[in-house]
């Protein structure tokens, strides 16, 4: 250990220390899996929602949820619950409604905000490490005091686990009579992970059973609270996970579209 000084840091004095970090374990190996695996899902969904076509197959009705719902005049017969508003230009998402929610959700998540601090900021990139940046202003100043907005992204993320979910439900069919796939089992799964990873966010967990002083006089709130506190230990998780369906999902889905293979039918 090489401590040579001290250095005055906001008023409070810590030691200055030559080396870069006194670690010796592999400390980048988390930020840089983080960085791999961030960059890989935003440059699949990027080039996924501008592809703008082989995101419905009408015989199943199976919608992808990177179109949903789908608003624009590309939208093919089945596929636009709310009609077709938007104009037919490219750098107009079919889900352009909802995508921005979506993104502000996932961006000001307290767990992504960690996770790409950490491997795309290097603010810090391990604990123990020095921040790659001189000064550290925190979430208090434009932009950064953006990330306040998490509590209304997350209403707005749960109206659209709502539309997912009614997509997951409308599938079951073939043609117009009931029917059963492995597109099902994808879309169901989907969504059940889309709404674990939604109620176990930290603001769900706060509307559930913030600001209560005798838990005893808010009994189904506490009991909501207790359920939505697991699903939270788990939120990191759900958030990988999630990623991994959504893109699971739509990928499955654009194989079907693009004929590259047929849907397994268990019935119809
Ligand atoms: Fe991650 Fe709310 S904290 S979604």
């Amino acid at each position: 250990m090489t401590t040579t000084a001290t250095r005055s840091d906001a008023g409070r004095s810590r030691a200055a220390i030559a080396a870069k970090t006194l670690r010796t374990d592999r400390w980048w190996l988390p930020p840089l899996i983080t960085f791999v695996g961030l960059s890989a899902w935003v440059i699949y969904a990027t080039v996924r929602v501008f592809m703008h076509k082989w995101f419905f197959v009408e015989q199943y009705h199976y919608l992808t949820p990177f179109y949903s719902p789908c608003l624009t005049d590309r939208c093919i017969d089945g596929s636009a619950m709310f009609g077709t508003p938007l104009p037919n230009f490219w750098l107009i998402p079919e889900a352009a409604l909802t995508l921005p929610f979506l993104l502000l959700f996932r961006m000001t998540c307290y767990y992504y905000r960690k996770a790409y601090y950490r491997a795309f900021w290097l603010s810090p990139p391990a604990c123990a490490v020095p921040d790659a940046h001189e000064k550290y202003t925190g979430e208090t100043r434009f932009p950064l005091v953006f990330q306040n907005l998490h509590r209304y992204a997350f209403y707005a993320a749960g109206i659209i686990s709502v539309i997912n979910t009614w997509d997951a439900v409308v599938a079951f069919r073939s043609g117009d009579e009931f029917g059963f796939g492995l597109g099902n089992v994808i879309l169901v799964v989907n969504v059940v992970m889309l709404w674990a990873y939604t109620l176990s966010c930290h603001s769900c967990r706060h509307i559930a059973g913030g600001r209560l002083k005798h838990f005893s006089k808010h009994p189904v709130r506490y009991r909501f609270w207790t359920f939505v506190s697991k699903l939270n230990a788990r939120h990191m998780m759900l958030a990988w996970v999630t990623l991994g369906t959504l893109a699971l999902t739509d990928f499955y889905i654009m194989a079907l579209a693009a004929g590259w293979w047929p849907d397994l039918r268990f019935i119809n």
